[in-house]
């Protein structure tokens, strides 16, 4: 089997509009980010139409960029990947009809990639992936999933549990517009929290069943009500931010840790934008006794390398799409 890969990525899912190339599934030769993030604070989220109409905008420079740091023609391409879904439509379309019209126009194989395997294969572009050893168990934390998936092989998955409401992610970016914090809540609260007491306010640890699935709605109310009782001038922020973020982080690590010891996995791989938060990776490391480890924070949030680095597995497998490849919002991973 011939290893070898040089792939151009592109990922256009939610709010980032990115291309990458890729070698081998494990060198980022380019990663051109454009992200979206100012154009959607004044509303306070992502707003899809408005996403959509700026991937259209940058997508064509973006691609440009990326082939020029990496000092490459699209002739000198193995494949052109991009995401397929799962994500918003209009956005989706947008680098999927890029993609479709890069390969078609020059005869590159076409594939298209699932934006969670992407995520899982963050960590092949670090500098941990020549030691991965399956199975490994990836928590997927991002604005739109929360996923535990046991990895016993290349493109081998099988869902343990996920969330049963709303997205960690989800529920940082809530509670931050409660705080008052800037979108995205995420970071914001991380950074408002080093500065708070955890402990300050007591709130509930998601439904402590015998799965591996996730809640996070009740505990998104619980802050909502602790912050009613408080003057606006009043309301302690970092306290808050802290105490919330030590409830999600306490329920993630709870049902990782439990999948952990249940499947006998060799590490614990987080992936997504709430990866990047760092009382959650600190919490991990302690109360798991296997290694774990994560993407440095450009890799945790959207970003075309990791499609790229998930696409390579399938090229050198043999996997092709044909040039009518259609976005499926809502595309599951599966085996
Ligand atoms: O993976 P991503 O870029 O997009 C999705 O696929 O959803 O994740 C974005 C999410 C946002 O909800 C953002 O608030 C969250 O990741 N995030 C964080 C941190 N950085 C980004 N959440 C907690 N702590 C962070 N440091
Ligand atoms: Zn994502």
């Amino acid at each position: 089997m011939n290893n070898h890969s040089r792939i151009l990525a592109i990922e256009t899912s939610c709010d980032e509009t990115s291309a990458a190339i890729v070698e081998n599934g494990t060198t980022i030769l380019s990663n051109i980010i454009a992200s979206q993030i100012d154009l959607h604070a004044q509303f306070g989220g992502v707003f899809p139409e408005v996403a959509s109409r700026r991937h259209i905008e940058v997508i064509q420079p973006v691609v440009a960029q990326a082939l020029e740091e990496a000092h490459m023609g699209l002739d000198d391409l193995d494949c052109i990947a991009v995401t397929q879904g799962p994500g918003l439509v209009g956005s989706l379309l947008v680098g999927v009809n890029m993609a479709k019209g890069l390969a078609l126009g020059r005869g590159k194989p076409l594939l298209g990639i699932n934006h969670i395997e992407g995520h899982i294969y963050s960590l092949w572009l670090t500098e941990a992936a020549p030691g991965i050893k399956f199975p490994v168990l990836t928590l997927v934390v991002s604005g739109g999933h929360t996923e535990l998936y046991l990895m016993v092989d290349h493109g081998r998955y099988q869902h343990l549990g996920g969330t049963l409401d709303d997205a960690a992610g989800e529920a940082f970016d809530k509670v931050g517009r409660l705080l008052g914090l800037p979108f995205p809540g995420g970071p914001a609260i991380d950074k408002a929290a080093k500065s708070g007491n955890p402990q300050a306010f007591s709130f509930p640890r998601a439904v402590m069943d015998d799965g591996f699935n996730f809640s996070f709605s009740g505990l998104k109310t619980a802050v909502m009500r602790q912050v009613q009782k408080f003057r606006p001038e009043r309301l302690p922020v970092n306290d808050l931010a802290a105490s919330f973020q030590a409830a999600v982080v306490d329920s993630l690590v709870t049902k990782t840790e439990r999948a952990a010891m249940a499947y006998g996995v060799t590490a614990v791989h987080l992936a997504g934008g709430v990866s990047a938060n760092s009382a959650l990776r600190q919490a991990m490391k302690e109360r798991l006794n296997i290694p774990v480890r994560y993407p440095p924070p450009v890799l945790c949030t959207d970003n075309a390398a990791m499609i790229g680095a998930a696409a390579h597995w399938q090229f050198v497998n043999g996997r092709r799409h044909p040039y009518n490849l259609d976005v499926i919002p809502s595309l599951e991973l599966t085996q």
